[in-house]
């Protein structure tokens, strides 16, 4: 079994961010601006916030984080996104998920214009998606299509078989792999919480993408031999054996899939920071201008 090294490919390929941006500044333009809105204080968005502000130092783009009340009403957000679509100096806006209960999800998406949408989550952006046309893919999903590129993962012909429907993850996933395009021209099979027997579909797989959030879901009993297991969970269960007073687990039992597995993406140390540099290379492509004029 080869693990699929997400940190080794997401420092790669964050060096190679940064020297485009350096090369940006020498040639006079400003540096690539990513503005981040939090409502409330989730704890895990507050890690994933604090950790894409980070990596945007770290490449040498301008960030910040607006920070909200979680009693804030969905008219104040609005009209604050509607203002930072305007704003010439800021390339790339993302409202992190989950919002309170009385903010909608689907306006606060659809206001941010979609040439800042560096999330991918705007019904424009959806649609170029599943046209394979050239647009913001959301960072998670594109993210694990740069590790399968980067390992040079065959991927045409095969079946993939993806667990999990979300917006964010699963569903988008599910599009990709099926697409005339490479990675892609997967036979796809997407499963969710409505179907019977899942282990029927993975055990016919030669790509399992679990996306579920239920920690060891996937178990050895339900993978080929041979399999590309990718490993989208992200349970986290407080522990005092790390600084940060929590533990991440993923989807796959780690110890079972791998005497099985030809590559498995690890938590953590996986998809997880392929995330976050596929967000990096959306709000480059923002600044750039290289989707939308
Ligand atoms: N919450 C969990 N994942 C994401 C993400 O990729 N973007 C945003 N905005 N919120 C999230």
């Amino acid at each position: 079994m080869e693990l699929l090294d997400g940190k080794k490919i997401a420092t790669a390929i964050k060096l190679e961010i940064a020297s485009e941006v350096a090369q940006m500044r020498a040639s006079g333009m400003r540096a690539p601006n990513l503005v981040a809105i939090l409502v409330g204080n989730d704890g895990a968005s507050e890690t994933y916030v604090n950790s894409k502000e980070k990596n945007c130092k770290e490449v040498g783009f301008d960030s910040s984080v607006i920070r909200y009340d979680a009693k804030i009403t969905e008219d104040f957000l609005l009209a604050k996104i509607k203002e930072i679509n305007q704003d010439d100096s800021i390339d790339g806006l993302i409202v992190q998920l989950p919002l309170p209960a009385h903010i909608s999800v689907a306006k606060v998406v659809e206001t941010i214009d979609h040439k800042k949408d560096v999330d991918g989550f705007h019904p424009i952006n959806i649609g170029r998606m599943n046209k394979n046309l050239p647009c913001f893919i959301s960072a998670t999903p594109n993210g694990i299509m740069m590790l399968l590129d980067r390992y040079k993962i065959a991927t045409a012909g095969k079946h993939c078989v993806v667990i999990g429907r979300s917006q964010i993850v699963g569903s988008p996933m599910s599009i990709l792999m099926s697409l005339n395009a490479e990675p892609g021209n997967c036979t796809v099979t997407l499963c969710h919480s409505k179907t019977p027997d899942i282990k029927k579909y993975t055990l016919d797989a030669d790509i399992v993408i679990v996306a579920i959030g239920k920690k060891n879901f996937l178990t050895a009993d339900m993978v080929k031999n041979g399999a590309v297991i990718i490993d989208v969970g992200m349970n986290r269960e407080n522990s005092n054996e790390t600084k940060s007073g929590y533990k991440l687990f993923g989807d796959v039992d780690f110890e079972q899939v791998k005497t099985k597995a030809a590559y498995i993406s690890p938590v953590p140390g996986g998809v997880g920071l392929m995330t976050i540099v596929s967000l990096l290379k959306n709000t480059l492509s923002a600044a750039k201008k290289e989707y939308y004029q």
